[in-house]
């Protein structure tokens, strides 16, 4: 009885102890390693348990690894699994951060039924020895060209073999000393640095080798994991084939054993589109049936781990059309192009916008938008109006899906380069003459250029000129240059210039040229430097309410022919301009015509000649003392080099000078020197002289003479003066010989002029007696080859003026009539008083001029007894004009 309690009671004390410590004790743990993986792996089973055959209940494992190195459980980690009677035996693995061969690693295990009912008891320590290699024959490094992320730790060991040990070892180059007898070390690097594909060396040198060798060497590859793709983006053609692209970042091993590698496909990686490596940046592939929307990931991925970027895309939103091509042209005028161009087909039916752009130099890019539907045949065009005519237009194409569908314009197509047609000049060309008059005939050089409004709108051609007079004669010619010079006689004539490009000709421009007239004066002068900037000639003249415009003309370059013949237009009011031109060069005499318009009528009004600059200081010439005798002496000077310095010296003055003596000549100034030293000054206001003849000297006495060339500015004295004697007085003798000659001689000449007639004849064969025509009724000019071709000194000539170069003119309609008369009544009150004077400084007997005479016995009465000097310019007469018709103008 009493044993029968106890029965019960132990059962139920079991029972009782069996639903409150319900523990499965882990059993047969088998530990084992995957060298290759690195993984350590535990494999166990559970003790039956009743319970556990009807159900599944939870089970906790805690597993702790021991590392005999270290000396110290390395890991304690729960594993939580469910438990049933068919999954055994259990599995679970990890992955060493040493390599296994380093270490001998022990593993132990406990179990406990959640929740929380007792721990079952520790399995015992499963060693696994990674040493199981330390009696090879050889020496091993491990781990053996492994893959680490940049800046981690990485654990190396040295294993000597049988019955040797370590003594050295080196990483990246740095040498650690070991002093131990040990078989293997271990030793740890942290915070590896990135390295390049040769990755860092590590060796190992055992006791048995004297120096480190390539066989006890492994290599460290420290790289990074791949960066995340960027801007994956996708777009298609012609919706055919779909094109991704995405910026891959920076690629940081090129080791085939840590490719980067990127994977193309859908969200669901259940379609790889592509995959490609290193820096692959695009996947194309063909878009399948009707699917136009495409939810896609791209995974970068390398040995250390992997990155992802997604995008969802409509197809047709995505059309990035290939540029248009095979631009061309339509039609064509001057001032429209109809462009065409070729699209290249897509797959659907869409709206597609392409936008024209046209340029040319002198306008502002344009753009234009035209919409067209994508279906062939796709050649649409555009008529671009409203441009200019005869210019290069650069045109180009660009399209795009339109509207809603817009994502990316194509690239530009090719330009194309297209020239607008020409149209016929418009607006008219400034025509304007030069008349050379001449006896007969007059040489009218007809000059145009291009007026402010005109536009040649082409290629000029040609220009017509056409002239013909009142009886319908004429002619016309075409040329290519800018003048032409007709000889015409001195009836009227009207002159019609054009200008023709290959579509048509300009507006003519008409000329009238009246009939050759008698002028009268025109006011002529020649001024100084005054009111001229550095590169500007002023010129002034008198406005009067009878002109409502001027004219200035002048030569560029007046000493060359042809000269560069220049003419600007001023309004009503205004008097004064600045001619500035490239060509004006210091020092150079130019001459400016001014003309007034009147109404249509032009006229002469003023010439002047002015410089741009003056040259200082102005050189004395070198001078020569001839023809000595007693009281006269001849100084002679060499005139100056024309281009330099004629356009400004305006004459010479003379110095005489004698040691303490007053100046005695006449109409000389007298000027007082330091050292009672008078000198005598003669002044002669003629460039152009080159001698002078010094009277009324006194015998026997040196005379110092000096020659100095002035110009506007007064100048100082000379310095350079040259001595000379004037010659002795004749003594008795020679006083008295002219009477022992001369009463023979009259004796002689008595007798003779009694028999006159027989001497005569006998003596003097018969001889013209010289007769000196009168110069009336002669123009006489002296053509200056020295000086500008217009430099021409004329002689005055009562009926055929110079003056007739006068242009008057009427224009009617754009004609422009040059009639020289029309200036008279304007200039005659001016003219008037000048007239006189100027017609009694440039007339002279012709005997005077004929050469130079400084023995004469009469003075002139002009008062200037004692000074003769010889003009170039006035005395060598140089020829009478008889029906020449010579090429001239007047200064
Ligand atoms: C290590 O694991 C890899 C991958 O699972 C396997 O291919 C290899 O056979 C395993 N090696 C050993 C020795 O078990
Ligand atoms: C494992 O689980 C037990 C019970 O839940 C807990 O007390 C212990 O802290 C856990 N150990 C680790 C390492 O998580
Ligand atoms: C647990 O260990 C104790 C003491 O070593 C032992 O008495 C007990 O039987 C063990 N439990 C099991 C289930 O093996
Ligand atoms: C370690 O290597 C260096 C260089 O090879 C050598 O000079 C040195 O003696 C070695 N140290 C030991 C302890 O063997
Ligand atoms: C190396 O160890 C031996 C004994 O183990 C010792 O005698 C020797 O001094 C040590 N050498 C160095 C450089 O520490
Ligand atoms: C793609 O992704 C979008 C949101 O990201 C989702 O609404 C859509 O259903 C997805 N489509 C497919 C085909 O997976
Ligand atoms: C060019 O052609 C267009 C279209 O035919 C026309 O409207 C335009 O007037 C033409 N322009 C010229 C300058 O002929
Ligand atoms: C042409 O179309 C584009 C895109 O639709 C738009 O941005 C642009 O403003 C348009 N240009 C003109 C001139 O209409
Ligand atoms: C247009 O370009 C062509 C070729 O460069 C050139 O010969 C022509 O002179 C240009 N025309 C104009 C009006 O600029």
């Amino acid at each position: 009885m009493n044993h029968l309690v106890f029965q019960t009671v132990v059962l139920y004390a079991v029972l009782y102890f069996g639903q409150g410590n319900h523990v499965i004790q882990p059993r047969n743990l088998k530990v084992s390693m995957n060298l290759t993986l690195q993984q350590l792996l535990l494999e166990w089973y559970v003790s039956d348990d009743p319970k556990t055959n009807h159900c599944e209940i939870d089970i906790v494992f805690t597993i702790q690894i021991y590392r005999t190195e270290e000396n110290n459980i390395i890991l304690t980690e729960n594993y939580t699994t469910a438990l049933n009677k068919s999954n055994q035996p259990l599995n679970w693995s990890w992955i060493s951060d040493i390599p296994l061969q380093c270490a001998t690693h022990g593993v132990r295990l406990r179990s406990m039924v959640a929740p929380l009912e007792a721990w079952s008891n520790w399995t015992s320590w499963e060693a696994v020895d990674g040493l199981d290699v330390l009696n090879d024959s050889k020496g091993y490094i491990f781990p053996y060209e492994k893959y680490v992320e940049e800046g981690s730790s990485v654990t190396f060991c040295c294993i000597a073999k049988k019955n040797e040990h370590v003594t050295n070892y080196t990483f990246h180059k740095h040498t650690e000393i070991v002093n131990t007898t040990q078989q293997r070390i271990m030793f740890t690097e942290t915070a590896v640095p990135l390295t390049s594909e040769m990755g860092l060396s590590v060796y190992c040198r055992f006791s048995y080798q004297s120096s480190f060798s390539d066989l006890d060497r492994t290599v460290l590859f420290v790289t990074r994991q791949p960066d995340e793709p960027r801007l994956l983006d996708c777009e298609t053609k012609d919706m055919v084939e779909l094109k991704c692209t995405w910026d891959p970042g920076e690629i940081y091993s090129y080791n085939d054993n840590c490719l980067t590698e990127f994977i193309l496909s859908d969200v669901s990686h259940t379609k790889t589109y592509c995959s490609c490596t290193k820096q692959c940046r695009l996947c194309q592939f063909k878009i399948s049936g009707e699917q136009t929307k495409y939810n896609l990931t791209l995974v970068s991925k390398n040995c250390l781990g992997q990155k992802q970027a997604y995008v969802d895309i409509d197809v047709a939103n995505r059309v990035l059309l290939p540029p248009p091509d095979q631009l061309s042209v339509g039609y064509q005028n001057a001032t429209m192009i109809q462009l065409y161009w070729t699209l290249k087909p897509i797959m659907k039916t869409l709206l597609v916008v392409c936008q024209v752009n046209i340029f040319s130099l002198d306008e502002e890019e344009k753009q234009y938008n035209m919409t067209v539907l994508s279906s062939p045949p796709l050649h649409p065009h555009i008529n671009l109006h409203g441009l200019q005519v005869y210019t290069n237009y650069t045109l180009k194409v660009r399209c795009a899906a339109a509207n809603d569908l817009f994502w990316k314009w194509s690239k530009w197509s090719q330009t194309i380069t297209i020239q607008t047609n020409e149209s016929a000049p418009a607006g008219q060309l400034d025509i304007w003459g030069d008349i050379s008059p001449g006896f007969k005939e007059r040489n009218v050089t007809v000059f145009w250029k291009a007026s402010p409004g005109f536009q040649a709108n082409g290629n000029i051609k040609t220009y017509e000129i056409c002239w013909e007079n009142v009886e319908q004669s004429g002619g016309c010619h075409s040329t290519k240059s800018n003048n032409y010079t007709i000889s015409l006689n001195s009836q009227s004539y009207k002159i019609t210039v054009w200008a023709k490009n290959s579509a048509s000709a300009s507006p003519p421009s008409v000329l009238h040229l009246s009939a050759a007239e008698d002028n009268g004066d025109v006011k002529y002068s020649e001024e100084n430097t005054t009111g001229n900037t550095a590169h500007g000639i002023y010129v002034s003249w008198k406005p009067t309410s009878k002109f409502d415009g001027y004219v200035v003309d002048w030569c560029n370059y007046p000493r060359s022919q042809p000269c560069d013949f220049q003419w600007r237009r001023f309004g009503q009011n205004e008097s004064s301009t600045i001619i500035t031109s490239g060509a004006f060069s210091r020092g150079m005499r130019y001459t400016f015509r001014v003309y007034g318009t009147q109404g249509n009528r032009m006229c002469l009004l003023e010439k002047k000649t002015k410089y741009l600059k003056e040259l200082e200081p102005v050189q004395d010439p070198s001078f020569n003392i001839s023809a000595v005798t007693s009281s006269s002496v001849t100084v002679s000077w060499e005139s100056y080099p024309e281009d330099s310095q004629l356009g400004f010296i305006r004459g010479y003055n003379v110095y005489i000078k004698m040691a303490n003596r007053n100046c005695t000549l006449k109409l000389s100034e007298t000027l007082l020197f330091p050292g009672d030293l008078v000198a005598c000054k003669h002044t002669i206001k003629d460039r152009n002289e080159k001698k002078l003849t010094l009277r009324n000297l006194e015998p026997g006495i040196t005379y110092l003479l000096a020659v100095q060339a002035y110009s506007v500015n007064p100048r100082n004295m000379a310095d350079k003066f040259e001595p000379v004697t004037t010659q002795l007085e004749r003594n008795w003798f020679h006083r008295l010989l002219p009477p022992l000659i001369t009463v023979p001689l009259m004796i002689i000449i008595c007798v003779c002029f009694w028999k006159s007639d027989c001497v005569r004849n006998y003596l003097f064969p018969e001889v013209p007696h010289p007769h000196v025509s009168p110069v009336k009724k002669t123009l006489v000019v002296i053509e200056d080859h020295e000086v500008t071709p217009d430099r021409l000194v004329v002689m005055k000539k009562p009926d055929i003026s110079i003056d007739s170069l006068l242009f008057e003119g009427r224009a009617i309609e754009n004609a422009t009539y040059f009639n020289p008369s029309c200036c008279q009544s304007l200039q005659d009150q001016e003219g008037a008083s000048r007239k006189l004077s100027c017609a009694s400084t440039s007339y002279r007997p012709l005997q005077d001029f004929v050469k130079s005479r400084p023995t004469t016995s009469c003075p002139p009465e002009t008062g200037q007894s004692n000074l003769n000097y010889v003009s170039q310019i006035k005395v060598p007469l140089l020829g009478v004009l008889q029906g020449a018709s010579p090429s001239f103008r007047e200064p």
